[in-house]
């Protein structure tokens, strides 16, 4: 098996819920950050990584996305006779031609593992990176699949990528104990999917980064459901871990979960004071304040 990381699953059936009424009929990984949907962060990201397939498992309302991600002919057409240069490099900026994109479609909601795995037939045989796009992960250097890819290439060793959460908060992430009890990452004694505070095994959360080996796919394959009755990629890799090494990879950059309120305008925030333009816009409104 080779160790090259090709191809990418993004992870895009869910519902959004946390941030109705604006999911309710779009899809939350087309909800901009600054000027740009949330999925396109994701897609950089894979694609600066040196991914070049991208396989998106989707559901209901989710053809926006789709519709991103294809040529306009049309819209190009008219940027180019208005002579909107920049608009028009911006667009076809969306996508490299080198890579290619797949759509699959989860039959029903039964978990972030029963999505992974009806991506099976366009991964096949090679090792994959899982890219959940509502962590947006800001970077000032290489991103954060990038990060972890350089790492799997070296080593060979699936990558699961955490950072430290509150106690309180264990009960939203998938929950890691590494081996050895004193770093921030390394090779992972245990994994539990959103374990209460109190049986918390630690406080290393799992943020919404992956690389596995395509052995995973058996252990999804031979998964019940689990917590909130879905099929979980956590209890997989958990099944997983018996049979190969599976790092914690402690990431270098700032993660914000954009499936939340506090989390996209944090975001938004965040990446606005980036902006050399908007900043001034952010600082007026703290003078005013
Ligand atoms: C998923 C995973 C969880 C992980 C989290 C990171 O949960 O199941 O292990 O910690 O993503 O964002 P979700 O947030 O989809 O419920």
């Amino acid at each position: 098996m080779t160790n090259r990381v090709r191809k990418a699953v993004f992870p895009v059936a869910g519902l959004g819920t946390r941030l109705l009424p604006a999911t309710k009929a779009l899809a939350k990984e087309m909800l901009p950050v600054i000027d740009k949907p949330l999925i396109q962060y994701a897609v950089d990201e894979a694609v600066a990584a040196g991914i070049d397939h991208l396989v998106f498992v989707t559901g209901q309302t989710k053809k926006a996305i789709e519709d991103h991600f294809d040529r306009s002919a049309e819209l190009e057409a008219m940027l180019e006779a208005q002579g909107k240069t920049d608009l028009l490099a911006r667009i076809r900026a969306v996508l490299p031609p080198r890579v290619t994109c797949m759509y699959i479609r989860q039959p029903a909601p039964l978990g972030l593992g029963h999505a992974v795995l009806c991506a099976k037939p366009a991964i096949g045989d090679e090792p994959f990176a899982i890219l959940l796009p509502d962590d947006l992960i800001d970077c000032d250097g290489p991103g954060c699949t990038e990060q972890m890819v350089r790492c799997f290439e070296d080593s060979g060793h699936s990558l699961v990528a955490v950072q430290s959460v509150a106690r309180a908060e264990t009960g939203r992430y998938g929950i890691v104990r590494l081996k050895s009890p004193d770093g921030r990452g390394g090779p992972i004694g245990e994994i539990v999917e959103k374990p209460s505070p109190d049986r918390a095994p630690s406080t290393l959360g799992v943020v919404g980064r992956y690389v596995m080996s395509p052995g995973i796919f058996e252990a999804l394959e031979n998964t019940a459901p689990g917590s909130g009755g879905e099929i979980q990629l956590t209890d997989a890799i958990a099944a997983f871990l018996g049979e190969e090494t599976i790092g914690a990879f402690a990431f270098e950059g700032t993660r914000y979960d954009c499936g939340s309120r506090e989390g996209l305008l944090a975001a938004n925030v965040a990446l606005g004071l980036k902006d050399p333009e908007l900043r001034s816009v952010l600082q007026r409104l703290r003078d005013s304040s």
